[in-house]
């Protein structure tokens, strides 16, 4: 047969193919009565525009498309998107079994984390390994060890008080959050807060791997090949991949240091150092692939979970130095906590009854977000319900913290930052019902007290101790401008500041 024949055939069978599975997804398929856009129903590739060629800015095409179809639209072939937030509690519900999708987590390329596990009943298990490790028991057992990490940033601070030059704060708190998520869950620090630059690269990896993502759900192919890629090749390629790189070969190192020490870890009766102890004491863990490369995805993505907590300080501290008024009424606060002339300051248990400080932390975690994208959910075995929609088994269905904590029935002008909407308790209760910056239900973030810890911390003795004037940071420097899974800001320039002691007191 003739070359452009054979072209023209196999040409001709997939045009007939895509024609067929249109007229399927359109007419046959299960969703095909959801409200939605009839190109999205079709193809995929019309989320492809808005995340690849506008650069993830579907979750706002999302929210245009629920003002136009209603609470439910299909948002894709696939998939359903829900903007209701009085639905959250259902769909993040502990009832019943509850996978994740593929789509969203296959790029990160670590099927073997907990996180990233799609099947319930796999997660579960993983999940059961880890959970008493991050207990709120745990982590103010671990009081004394998230201290000095808040004395070393605030020691870095301290040198710039006295040089007198910008601070790169946000660079700063990733690193804090880093050493604080690799000495708590690896039993060692990374050291970043020690190193000049605070591993910046290894920062800015983590605030810009958003467009891979977005394009690794497009193009499967991208982040396998970005993961068995050599590191000097990748240091080619800039030097935050090389930066995440070397991260990722010391959680491998770490991990291979514990298994050839396991016999030694599985009868330790003081406590247990790290969270591959855990995972390697923990029985019927399900296997993905070898068992050190399942204990690689697992502590390598609880580490890159653990630099969230920087993002909120980053938001906080924006916040924080533009509206003095705020600032003024939390340092009333701290300052009763611990008055002038006491040595100490407060503990972990006396801050998590600070109002005002809890009331704070809580509207930096809302204009942080968590996660910003849908997080999807799929009832494999049965239907579920929505209004009077009926939704077929196996259908993902997401709901997005960037659209939800936007919702200005819940949070009247949802772009400012207005700490005492937690303060009266009855409001409270209304907002914690639709408000999960931690996720909610069986996968809700496992290291929740971790963060509120060192967001505590951080955040009380940081702004008892110092002035801190905004350097060329505006506020789309912290505002969400688009969906990296987490929020990517509309500016990257990041939070600089200048700092001073403080001059309205003369404690610590
Ligand atoms: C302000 C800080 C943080 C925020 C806002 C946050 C947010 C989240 C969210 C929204 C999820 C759920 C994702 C989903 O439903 O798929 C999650 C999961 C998770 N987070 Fe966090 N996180 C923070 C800090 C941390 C820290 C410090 C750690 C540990 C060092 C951590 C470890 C995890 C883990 C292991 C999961 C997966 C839980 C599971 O699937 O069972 N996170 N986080």
């Amino acid at each position: 047969m003739d070359y452009p024949v054979f072209l023209g055939l196999i040409g001709g069978a997939l045009f007939v193919y895509r024609l067929l599975l249109t007229v399927y997804r359109l007419v046959f398929h299960p969703l095909a009565e959801f409200p939605g856009p009839k190109l999205a129903a079709a193809t995929r590739l019309y989320e492809a525009y808005y995340d690849v060629l506008q650069g993830g800015k579907y979750i706002f095409q999302i929210g245009e498309l629920h003002k136009q179809y209603g609470p439910i639209v299909r948002i894709s072939p696939h998939e359903l998107h829900v903007n209701d937030p009085s639905y959250h509690a259902t769909l993040y519900s502990h009832i019943g079994r509850w996978d994740k999708y593929y789509f969203t987590f296959k790029p990160f390329q670590r099927p073997g984390a907990g996180a990233f596990t799609i099947g319930h009943d796999d997660h579960q298990k993983r999940r059961a390994a880890l959970a008493p490790f991050f207990s709120k028991e745990k982590v103010s057992e671990r009081e004394p060890f998230l201290s000095e990490q808040v004395e070393l940033l605030v020691s870095r601070v301290e040198r710039n008080v006295a040089s007198g030059e910008v601070l790169d704060i946000g660079i700063a708190y990733a690193a804090f959050s880093m050493d604080i998520a690799t000495g708590y869950a690896q039993g060692n620090t990374m050291g970043n807060l020690d190193r000049t630059d605070f591993n910046k690269d290894l920062a800015n990896f983590f605030t810009d791997f958003g467009p891979l993502w977005v394009l690794g759900k497009h193009i499967p192919l991208l982040p396998w090949l970005f993961r068995r890629a050599p590191k000097w090749m990748l240091s080619y390629l800039g030097d935050r991949l090389a930066a995440y790189k070397a991260f990722s070969q010391r959680n491998l190192a770490q991990v291979r240091l514990v298994m050839s020490e396991s016999k030694q870890a599985a009868t330790d009766t003081k406590g247990h150092v790290s969270i591959i102890h855990e995972l390697l004491k923990a029985d019927g863990l399900p296997r993905t692939s070898s068992k050190e490369q399942d204990l690689f995805d697992e502590s390598d993505i609880v580490l890159s979970g653990g630099t969230e907590a920087s993002r909120t300080l980053r938001v906080l501290t924006y916040h924080l130095c533009a509206n003095p008024k705020i600032m003024t009424r939390l340092r009333e606060e701290l300052d009763k906590a611990a008055p002038v002339g006491s040595k100490t300051p407060p503990s972990l248990h006396e801050l998590r009854k600070l109002p005002f400080l809890t009331a704070v932390i809580t509207e930096g975690t809302r204009l942080s977000y968590g996660a910003v994208t849908r997080l999807q959910r799929i009832a494999p075995d049965r239907t579920t319900r929505y209004g009077n929609w009926t939704i077929p088994a196996g259908t993902p269905v997401g709901m997005s913290n960037g659209l939800i904590f936007h919702d200005e029935e819940y949070f009247p002008d949802s772009h400012s930052f207005i700490p005492e909407r937690w303060l009266d308790p009855k409001e409270k209760a209304k907002l914690d019902a639709v408000f999960a910056p931690f996720g909610r239900g069986p996968r809700m973030c496992l290291g929740v007290n971790l963060a509120w810890a060192e967001l505590y911390l951080s955040v009380s003795a940081l702004f008892s101790k110092f002035d801190m004037e905004l350097y060329k940071t505006t506020i789309e420097d912290v505002q969400f401008g688009s969906d990296a899974f987490v929020a990517q800001t509309k500016s990257p320039n990041g939070v600089r500041v200048t700092v001073k002691h403080r001059r309205d007191a003369s404690k610590f």
